[in-house]
């Protein structure tokens, strides 16, 4: 059996239900104890970013062979345990790259001219247009945290807009083509901090990226700087960035993702400054399909006995794995 723990579906789930047996539960994420259950009789686990694929989850697994990750991040997927029990782990790293630098965007320019604020003031049948007076793009500083394949992306975008180009990535090596196509100044993070008008976070959530953007670097930004993120909540500590917004450090933010998804409504509800989407950047039509394309072919290749195209760990199961599991 394949198990599909999250809302994923279409005419890529419809093909591999020709083939194999397919249950699709697009709640069951929020059961672990009832995946777990389930999980002896699976060939193949299909999850978005909410089912946590952990070495718990993972010891009922005792014929799984593969786990397809409909999505870049691989936060919520334990890798080493699923290594160690020889299964393979085959994620989309590029197939929504293009829908989240481009949501990114749209937020930058939302943030700069003030849109959904205008846009109820126009509803609620208002016309005071001095209220709205925003700012150019043009010859700012974007500052991109991160220049892996969404923030190479969204900087090429942003350079197309006039915008100067900062990046900060731990590990680029300055001659790395992602700094030369978009022409980015690769520099120090608090030195990005203080020069950028937008300051864009697109790092993996990892241990050593969890609450990267403290109060501490929020009060390091320009007081006229926005925030945003687009990469996961839990790289930016919530608390203070609500601090900062109500201290004024700095001018407003977007954020896409949160540390809790969904959110208890709280302060950032209330700002005004302050745009919310409910972890939507991968979700277009077009990201959408390439993503189920791909988790399918992956999933349908290993249990066919042939290599997965996007594996982390390695192509095939691995039965000589040293806790088993792989190929039984
Ligand atoms: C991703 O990691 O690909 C995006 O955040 C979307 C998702 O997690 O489903």
């Amino acid at each position: 059996m394949i198990l599909v723990t999250e809302n994923i579906g279409g005419k890529w789930i419809d093909e591999l239900k020709k083939k194999f047996a397919v249950t699709i539960e697009p709640d069951l994420w929020k059961s672990p104890d009832k995946i777990k259950a389930l999980l002896p009789k699976c060939r193949a686990l299909i999850v978005r970013n909410q089912t946590r694929v952990n070495a718990d989850l993972l010891s009922a697994a005792a014929q799984l062979q593969v786990i397809g990750r409909a999505g870049a991040g691989l936060d919520n997927i334990e890798v080493p345990a699923a290594t160690a029990r020889g299964i393979v782990v085959a994620s989309t790293p590029d197939q929504n790259s293009i829908s989240v630098a481009e949501l990114t965007l749209a937020l930058i320019l939302a943030l700069a001219r003030k849109l959904p604020a205008a846009d109820r003031h126009a509803k609620n049948g208002g016309w005071e247009r001095r209220r709205f007076v925003g700012a150019e793009l043009y010859g700012k500083n974007f500052g991109v945290v991160g220049l892996g394949r969404i923030g190479f992306l969204t900087a090429l975008r942003a350079r197309a807009l006039g915008m100067n180009i900062l990046a900060h990535d731990a590990y680029i090596s300055p001659d790395a083509v992602a700094a030369s196509e978009t022409r980015a100044q690769l520099m120090e993070m608090d030195t990005l901090l203080a020069r950028a008008d937008f300051v864009s976070c697109h790092m993996p959530l990892t241990p050593e990226t969890q609450h990267f953007f403290n109060y501490d670097r929020f009060c390091r930004m320009k007081p006229s700087a926005f925030f945003l993120n687009l990469a996961r909540g839990e790289v930016a500590d919530e608390n203070g960035l609500i601090r900062a917004l109500q201290e004024k450090r700095i001018a407003g933010a977007a954020l896409d993702v949160r540390e809790k998804e969904p959110p208890a409504p709280g302060p950032l509800e209330e700002m005004e400054n302050v745009i919310l989407t409910p972890h939507i950047a991968a979700f277009t039509r077009e990201a959408q399909e390439r993503v189920v394309a791909a988790v399918c072919h992956d999933v349908a290749a290993v249990l066919e006995g042939r290599a997965a195209k996007n594996f982390v760990n390695f192509p095939k199961p691995n039965p000589s794995s040293p806790k088993g599991g792989g190929n039984q």
